[in-house]
């Protein structure tokens, strides 16, 4: 395939600075090569700039409860025209965070993209949060608790992309997968809107590969575009202690490889974010190589040949 890196060095949605350096270290974790090894086309379209947004530009209200919301709408606003331009090139994007704010940037682009090209865009969201507050709901401001919340359609935080208009996600077709934090009234908001979500209950009662076949045996092949965003807190800080809002009892090594195992089986995966990697907590890099790691095996790294008959036994 071709696929599109593009950074996005963000840090201020969130609490803890840091992850502005997330794109710096996927790359020196060899990303881009792990990628060409597999036999793919690896084209860096480097880090976006961000616009220039002030908390004034803002409605008063979304600036108040958000922090750092005009930092947040700059690289928000960058990050959705450049994720156009890939996709419109062709290319499978590659986002590279960057705290999960990000997202509300390009899932909306790829939601522009599918509408045009006539495909249904299905979200799955990788994450031990769900990311669906608001500006009304957070308890605490920080902007990378919301994307989930924006791209749903909730108009208090639309301005965050400035004139850009995007279709918003049905709520049935985000799939929150890995949830062990949630606040009060996302919880209520969750089930209300009729989100899909996956705790680590289900996970520690059914496995991940039967969870996630259900999710995928629904999907038309031939009109579907699936986005994987990728928080790095999907998986248990053992695994990637690089987090700035890390939780107990999350994905292991091997669970997050057969998610990205069987997602690359599927051939349904369109786009993919990468997110909330922060080199300065990280150990040694070994997030960053664990994150590359897990989008090799998105893009087909495997430890034998699989012939096709082989890849779904149900
Ligand atoms: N639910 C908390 C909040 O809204 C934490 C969100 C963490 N999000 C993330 N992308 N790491 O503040
Ligand atoms: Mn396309
Ligand atoms: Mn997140
Ligand atoms: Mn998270």
């Amino acid at each position: 395939r071709d696929i599109g890196l593009l950074g996005i060095p963000l840090e201020a949605g969130g609490a803890v600075a840091g992850t502005l350096m997330g794109p710096a270290a996927l790359r020196t974790a060899g990303l881009a090569a792990r990628l060409t090894g597999l036999g793919h086309r690896v084209h860096d379209h480097g880090d976006v700039t961000p616009a220039a947004v002030a908390d004034r530009d803002l409605p008063a209200e979304l600036a108040a409860r958000c922090r750092s919301a005009g930092t947040v709408a700059g690289f928000v606003r960058a990050a959705h025209e450049r994720a156009l331009s890939i996709l419109e090139a062709g290319r499978m994007p590659v986002f590279m965070g960057g705290d999960h704010s990000i997202s509300m940037g390009t899932v909306s682009a790829v939601a522009r993209h599918c509408a045009a090209t006539g495909r249904d865009l299905v979200l799955l969201w990788l994450d031990a949060h769900a990311d669906f507050n608001t500006p009304a709901t957070s308890p605490s401001g920080n902007i990378h608790g919301m994307p989930v919340a924006m791209l749903c359609g909730d108009e208090s935080l639309r301005p965050l992309l400035g004139e850009h208009r995007f279709p918003p996600l049905a709520p049935e077709n985000v799939h929150l997968f890995g949830l062990r934090s949630i606040d009060q009234e996302e919880r209520r908001a969750i089930a209300l809107n009729g989100l899909d979500g996956i705790d680590m209950r289900l996970v520690d009662e059914f496995g991940v590969s039967v969870l996630l076949r259900r999710i995928l045996a629904d999907l038309d092949p031939a009109r579907t575009h699936l986005h994987v965003s990728l928080d790095v807190d999907f998986l248990d800080p053992e695994v990637a202690p690089g987090a700035g809002t890390p939780v107990p009892g999350g994905a292991t090594y091997r669970e997050a490889h057969l998610v990205m195992e069987m997602l690359h089986d599927s051939g349904l995966v369109g786009s993919l974010d990468i997110v909330e990697l922060n080199p300065f907590l990280d150990e040694r890099g070994r997030s960053a190589v664990v994150l590359a790691e897990l989008t090799a095996s998105l893009f087909g790294r495997s430890v034998l040949d699989r012939p096709a008959g082989q890849r779904g036994i149900a």
